[in-house]
Parts: C-alpha cells; sequence; structure tokens
C-alpha cells in the first residue's frame, strides 16, 4: 500500500513544503489534511519560488491531483487569490479538489481572532489573525459552513443569514461593529461561483485511489507540538496536525496509512508564544535566525530558535508512529561551533522522561544536553550520504540513535536538488 504522511514533527515550519514537492511529483494524489492559510509551505524549484498557504504543494506536478481535504479550513479569497498567483508562474499545474466538508474562514472569524487574543491579555496565543481558531470552533460547535453548503447559492444564503446573525451578537458584545448580510454575503456568493467547480466528496476519491493501489500522500500542516491534544496546549493551532490527522482529515482510515515521515529542522524553531526548553536567547540564537532566514512566511516574525531537542522529537516519533525522520536546514547549522542538543529535561531538579504534558511544567524545564562536533563545510554541493562530513553524519546517527527512527532523508538547502534519499524504501514502501 503506497501511502505515506508528511508531518511536522516539532512546531511547524520544518521545510515540509520541500518536501512534498520533492515527493508529491511521485504520488498520483496528494491531500492535505488540516489547518488553513496560517500554514506557508515555500518551494524553489527551476530558479523560481512558489509560495503555498492552502494549495497542496504536490500541484506543481501536473499528473498530481492536488486535494484541500475535509480536516481544512478554507478562505475563499485567500485560495483565488493563492490559485491565480500558482497558474501564472506554471502553466501546467496538477488538478486541484477541494473537500465538501472543509470549513469556509469568513471574515467574522478573522475579526473574532483578533479580538479574541486582545482580551488573553497577556496570555496571548500569538495566533497568525487569519481566522483559524474561530473556524474551528465554530466546526466544533455545529455551526460552521461547509464548502458543500458554501457553493450551492440557496443554502449558502440560509445558512449565512442563520450564522451571521448570531456573530454579530459576539462581534457586539466585544464592542465592534456588526458586518452588513447584504455585501458580505454577495462578495462571497462570487467567490462560491468561481470556487464551485472544484468542489466535491472527497473522501471517496481518496478511498479510491487507495483501494486502487495509487501512491497517496497525505501532507500535513504545522507541527506535532502545535496539535490541539498532544501539543502544548493552550500554545496550539486549532486542528490535528499529528499523523493521526491525516485519518480524521481525508476520510482514510488508520489500517490505510503505511509509512510516516516526521520532518524535523536540525535545530528547532517556533512562533508565537509557549514554553520552549531549548530556546536561545542570545547570539547563536540570533546567528541561527539570520543563517536560516527564520521569519515566518505568513506573519513574516522573526521565529524563535534554538538547539535540536531530542526528548521533543523521541515523543514525536512516538506519538506519529514514525517510520523514519527527514532532517532538514542542516546547511544552516555551517560555522556555528559545537553543537548542543537536548537529551533530558528536569522539572524543579527532578529528571522527568518526556515532555510533561502540562505547559506550566513544561515552562520550568530546564534541558540537559549533550556536544557535539558542528561543521563549517557548505553543504549544499553534497549529493549523496557519503559526500557529508564525517561530523554530519555523527549528528544524524545520533539523532536515529537516541529517537530510535532511522534517518530517511536529508535536506541540505532550499532548492528541489539539495536532498539526499537515504533510505527510499521508508517512503513508499
Ligand atoms: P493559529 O493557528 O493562527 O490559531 O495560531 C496558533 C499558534 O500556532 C500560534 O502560536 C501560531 O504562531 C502557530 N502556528 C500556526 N500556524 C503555524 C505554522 O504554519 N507554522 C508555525 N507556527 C504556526
Amino acid at each position: 500500500m503506497p501511502t505515506l504522511v508528511i508531518v511536522g514533527a516539532q512546531w511547524g515550519d520544518e521545510a515540509k513544503g520541500k518536501m512534498i514537492d520533492v515527493l508529491g511529483g511521485q504520488a498520483n494524489l496528494v491531500v492535505r489534511y488540516a489547518g488553513g492559510n496560517n500554514a506557508g509551505h515555500t518551494v524553489i524549484t527551476g530558479g523560481k519560488t512558489y509560495k503555498f498557504q492552502l494549495i497542496p504543494a504536490g500541484i506543481l506536478h501536473p499528473n498530481t491531483v492536488a486535494v484541500i481535504g475535509s480536516g481544512m479550513v478554507v478562505c475563499p479569497e485567500g485560495l483565488l487569490d493563492e490559485l491565480e498567483r500558482t497558474q501564472s508562474q506554471k502553466s501546467d499545474l496538477g488538478t486541484l479538489k477541494i473537500s465538501s466538508a472543509a470549513h469556509v474562514v469568513f471574515p467574522y472569524h478573522r475579526m473574532l481572532d483578533a479580538l479574541e487574543e486582545e482580551a488573553r491579555g497577556e496570555n496571548k496565543i500569538g495566533t497568525t489573525s487569519r481566522g483559524i481558531g474561530p473556524a474551528y470552533q465554530d466546526k466544533v460547535a455545529r455551526t460552521g459552513i461547509r464548502m458543500g453548503e458554501f457553493v450551492e447559492p440557496a443554502i449558502f444564503e440560509r445558512r449565512f443569514a442563520e450564522v451571521l446573525a448570531y456573530k454579530n451578537r459576539l462581534l457586539e458584545m466585544f464592542g465592534s461593529k456588526p458586518l452588513e448580510f447584504a455585501p458580505t454575503f454577495e462578495r462571497y456568493l462570487k467567490y462560491a461561483e468561481r470556487l464551485k467547480p472544484f468542489v466535491e466528496d472527497t473522501e471517496i476519491l481518496a478511498q479510491d485511489a487507495v483501494a486502487a493501489g495509487h501512491r497517496v500522500l497525505f501532507e500535513g500542516a504545522q507541527g506535532t507540538y502545535l496539535d490541539l491534544d498532544s501539543g502544548t496546549y493552550p500554545y496550539v493551532t486549532s486542528s490535528h496536525p499529528v499523523a493521526g490527522g491525516a485519518c480524521l482529515g481525508t476520510g482514510v482510515g488508520p489500517r490505510d496509512i503505511n509509512n510516516v515521515l516526521g520532518v524535523c529542522k536540525a535545530y528547532t524553531t517556533r512562533v508565537g508564544s509557549g514554553p520552549f526548553p531549548t530556546e536561545l536567547d542570545d547570539e547563536i540564537g540570533a546567528r541561527i535566525r539570520e543563517q536560516g532566514q527564520e521569519y515566518g512566511t505568513v506573519t513574516g516574525r522573526g521565529r524563535r530558535c534554538g538547539w535540536l531537542d531530542l526528548v521533543a522529537l523521541r515523543h514525536s516519533a512516538r506519538l506519529n508512529s514514525l517510520s523514519g525522520l527527514v532532517v532538514t536546514r542542516l546547511d544552516v547549522l555551517q560555522g556555528i561551533g559545537r553543537l548542543k542538543v537536548a537529551t533530558g529535561y528536569r522539572v524543579d531538579g527532578n529528571p522527568v522522561r518526556t515532555l510533561p504534558a502540562n505547559v506550566w511544567d513544561l515552562a520550568k524545564v530546564q534541558a540537559e544536553y549533550e556536544e557535539l562536533e558542528g561543521w563549517d563545510e557548505d553543504l549544499r554541493p553534497c549529493r549523496k550520504f557519503e559526500d557529508l562530513p564525517s561530523s554530519v553524519r555523527h549528528y544524524l546517527a545520533f539523532i536515529e540513535e537516541y529517537t530510535k527512527t532511522p534517518v530517511a532523508i536529508v535536506s541540505i538547502g532550499p532548492d528541489r536538488d539539495e536532498t539526499i534519499i537515504v533510505r527510499p524504501d521508508l517512503i513508499w514502501g
């Protein structure tokens, strides 16, 4: 069964977009299973830079069907802009499909995202302000409007009138101006007309592809520790980035998932608030940020940078039942000197086995480190595992040993070609 999940193994931004582009070309179907335009996937290929927020990066391959899965929340305006931009950059794109069960993000979601953040005062989550949390809140509250309803004008009108009346009461409660029904509805009706040709029951599409033995890639967004249940709650997103989310957000059952590759950086970053045990609040952190150009694709915010946290990565390997790791951005650590990796945690002086589930305990964690040799060589010309300096190979072996997970792929630069496949057997099986 050639099915593969690509999951972010840390706090997001692990360079999944590049891996989905590299492997998407080998897949018949690429289905993204979570999140919305809070994600930003960058793909650099053929001298061009593509930026995706909603469309699966697999769309760059003409024979691939790229699906926006049922676990996603979709901003129609953002999606149409992204589609137009990508079409203007490349004429022979794959086919786009949108799940009729994906939820629609409306302006009141974005307004409420900002108002809720303000109300949190000092305990801000640091959201991307794209209305993602409020859109998922509506899904859970069963007031959300799904794509299938959105593209049927009579149903959309009735549902939108009913939901907007409720949302306006909320907006007024926050002291904000209510939204007028007619202009908002008219604007969104036009978006719906344009999106209608792409909308269908994609659960069946994915199930049929699996049954036919086609290669199906499940594209994750964000990362494991931003997962609503398994992440560093409440500093998380509102969906399920973990590998299990691939089933929830696409309509394919767990026995139909074969391999799971966890993408991790050779160090750690996170954006937004929340504890981060290996954070480097010094010139090494600043240097990693500059060398790696660690600034958010969606918000432009500087990312918080730190050493590789193997305690968190080992837990992530188990949470996601990883078959293998994809270690990215090794090139960024060039010339940093000796490298530290966290191999233990202590809370109040006592050793703890893994990431405490309670975020307030996580905030008290003192990470313990091992030091490994760094490298000064430029890794970007390397094309085979054997081309990598021995210090890099040792760094990778240390990760494998600690996490009990083999390294399947190594990425040593942003370009498609700057990728070394170490274990092809761990990709499609
Ligand atoms: P939201 O998803 O906009 O609600 O933001 C919730 C948290 O998840 C914030 O800390 C964001 O910075 C973080 N977040 C959301 N999307 C991403 C992503 O694609 N990469 C990294 N962090 C993200």
